[in-house]
């Protein structure tokens, strides 16, 4: 089993820089059966094989995700898992969120959830709302953290006037090709990272493996470094998200030989030079 890298972020919780997201693994709004054996298999094996943090959401499949991830986990040490989910931007109300808190941790068949996320922001909902019932759950240690997703820095600021607890995580779209003109939030390489950073607040990036689009990096820079480093240049792309500070990344992979490839890619140790020409490459 290999071991993956971690990162302690803010001395509150350290956290794998490689999980497995479940985005599209038991339907994408409404539950999806039919799959079912596929992705508990592919959840089992990626934990047996050293990864401990899974993602998933209250909105995946309606629900059937988190089912999903209790049925892979069973008879795995819990605590060593960590398990981050998320609440629905139009559950951010007081007493929906704590509804919709309720139902992760009976689906996921857990006592806790180990980081929760606000899914995305909801602008109908005013935020002291949603973070009384965000405090009230880490309070009760029902969360044991709490972090966010495709949130601006208005927004971040908006939350750190109204908790006096660690924002452990910004979700956001961000990989070798989306830097800065991601679907939900724009502008994440040029100041959402950066103000992240300056905070402590690490960042996770969703979409890490571009979907799969393995066309995307046919480049010959990308092809030079994967050929020095006898790697694919879809590792490239995944390392060189890892080589950054305060970093997360979650692929969804369902197939053997993708988990072991990323995975693989969290030893890649990209040179100054490389990462520096890997930042600059214009799609
Ligand atoms: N916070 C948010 O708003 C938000 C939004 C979207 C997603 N997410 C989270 O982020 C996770 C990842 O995003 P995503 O699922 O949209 O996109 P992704 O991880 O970039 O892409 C997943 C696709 O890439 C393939 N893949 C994985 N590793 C590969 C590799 N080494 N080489 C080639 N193809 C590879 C997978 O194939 P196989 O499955 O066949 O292995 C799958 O089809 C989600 O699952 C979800 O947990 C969060």
């Amino acid at each position: 089993m290999t071991l993956i890298p971690e990162i302690n972020i803010q001395n509150t919780v350290s956290i794998p820089r490689l999980g497995i997201g479940t985005w599209e693994m038991g339907g994408r709004q409404s539950p999806d059966r039919s799959e079912d054996e596929k992705f508990v298999h592919a959840i089992r094996f990626a934990v047996e094989h050293g990864i401990r943090h899974i993602d998933t959401a209250e909105m995946y499949g309606n629900g059937h995700a988190e089912e999903l991830v209790s049925k892979a986990v069973e008879g795995f040490d819990r605590s060593k898992l960590i398990i981050t989910t998320k609440v629905s931007g139009q559950n951010l109300a007081y007493k929906d969120l704590l509804e919709s808190a309720q139902n992760s941790l009976k689906r996921l068949k857990t006592d806790y959830i180990d980081l929760y996320l606000l899914h995305w922001p909801n602008p109908d909902i005013p935020l002291h709302e949603t973070m009384k019932a965000i405090n009230e759950l880490l309070a009760t240690g029902q969360i044991r953290h709490f972090g966010l997703s495709n949130f601006t820095v208005e927004l971040i600021k908006e939350v750190q006037q109204l908790t006096d607890a660690p924002i452990i995580t910004n979700q956001l779209e961000y990989n070798l090709f989306t830097r800065n003109n991601g679907r939900i939030t724009e502008d994440v390489e040029s100041t959402i990272l950066p103000y992240c950073m300056e905070h402590g607040i690490s960042a996770t990036a969703w979409r890490p493996v571009l979907k799969g689009a393995t066309n995307i990096l046919q480049q010959p820079l990308i092809q030079k470094i994967a050929d020095k480093h006898k790697a694919s240049p879809m590792q490239i792309a995944l390392a060189w998200l890892l080589n950054k500070p305060l970093m997360l990344a979650i692929p969804k992979m369902t197939s053997e030989k993708h988990i072991l490839e990323n995975i693989a890619a969290t030893k890649i140790e990209l040179t100054q030079e490389e990462m520096e020409l890997l930042n600059k490459l214009a799609f």
